[in-house]
């Protein structure tokens, strides 16, 4: 385990870090003073990203352009964190896609790729960074949920069984390594306010919020928390509902 207090000079693993959650996160790290590498696909964006936090903290931020959804990207990614000799003491497996729209309606590999990712090179990434990790004895993951993985939700259909697989697998993972000095654990915001979703408007939590959730959840034991009190309080609610209330629910909200 190691909290965010401990990752003074150690480096951190962002997935998606150029943007929304993700950029926060890798904020809120190097302001404890992480040295960053920083992962996503637009290589201006990372840069400029990691520009606005070396000025402001001082520390290392590495930017890694790369598509994780493509074929063979997670291997890549590891080769080249091993040949640079980077020991990543924390991952935060946030990259993800959320398209939205009826599955009737959309195009099937916009899916498939969504799943790559979210699914895909998440499991990969998180599979072998953590087996490191045990081998050492020491390091801490966080993997970004969602409440929206709580209920089937038409609309984000593929999107919303994505999260529910990473929510149960980060949980399985934390059970399997609880005892071994990582911590594991399943991060799920609830709707914020970040580019992924644009139309979530003041009720939103800000991605800042969610990052200060992640580092307390870092010094935690248990395997998910939800960040913000209303939005547990909703995923309570909707795992208990029936699948017919909670998915017409669902299509009223995103069809109105
Ligand atoms: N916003 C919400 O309401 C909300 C709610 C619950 C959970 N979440 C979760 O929070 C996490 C972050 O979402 P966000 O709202 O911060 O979204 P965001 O602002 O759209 O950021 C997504 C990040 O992922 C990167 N990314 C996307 N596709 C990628 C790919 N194929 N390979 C590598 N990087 C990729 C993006 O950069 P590029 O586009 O340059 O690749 C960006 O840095 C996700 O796991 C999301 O499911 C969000």
């Amino acid at each position: 385990m190691t909290t965010a207090a401990q990752m003074r000079d150690r480096t951190a693993l962002v997935t998606g870090g150029s943007s929304g959650i993700g950029a926060a996160v890798a904020d809120a790290l190097a302001r404890a003073g992480a040295h960053l590498v920083l992962v996503a696909r637009n290589g201006a964006r990372l840069e400029q990203t990691a520009e606005g936090i070396r000025s402001r903290y001082g520390v290392t931020v590495t930017t890694i352009a790369l598509d994780l959804a493509a074929q063979g990207a997670v291997g890549r990614l590891l080769e080249r964190l091993e040949g640079d000799g980077v020991e990543v003491e924390l991952l935060v497996g946030n990259a993800a896609l959320a398209p939205r729209g009826l599955v009737v309606e959309g195009d099937p590999a916009v899916l498939r790729r969504m799943v790559d990712l979210n699914v895909g090179a998440l499991t990969e990434l998180t599979a072998a960074v953590t087996t490191g990790m045990v081998e050492r004895g020491h390091g801490s993951v966080v993997v970004i949920a969602s409440t929206g993985g709580s209920a089937p939700t038409p609309v984000l259909a593929a999107y919303a069984a994505s999260k529910a697989y990473v929510l149960s697998f980060t949980q399985a993972l934390w059970a399997e390594t609880r005892h071994s000095g990582v911590r594991v654990v399943a991060v799920s915001p609830g709707p914020t306010r970040t580019p992924m979703n644009a139309t979530v408007g003041r009720w939103g939590r800000r991605p800042e919020q969610v990052a200060a959730t992640v580092l307390t959840a870092l010094d935690g034991s248990g395997p998910s928390v939800v960040d913000g009190r209303g939005n547990a309080v909703a995923a309570a609610v909707l795992r208990l509902l029936p699948t017919r209330v909670v998915t017409a629910l669902a299509l009223r909200v995103f069809t109105r």
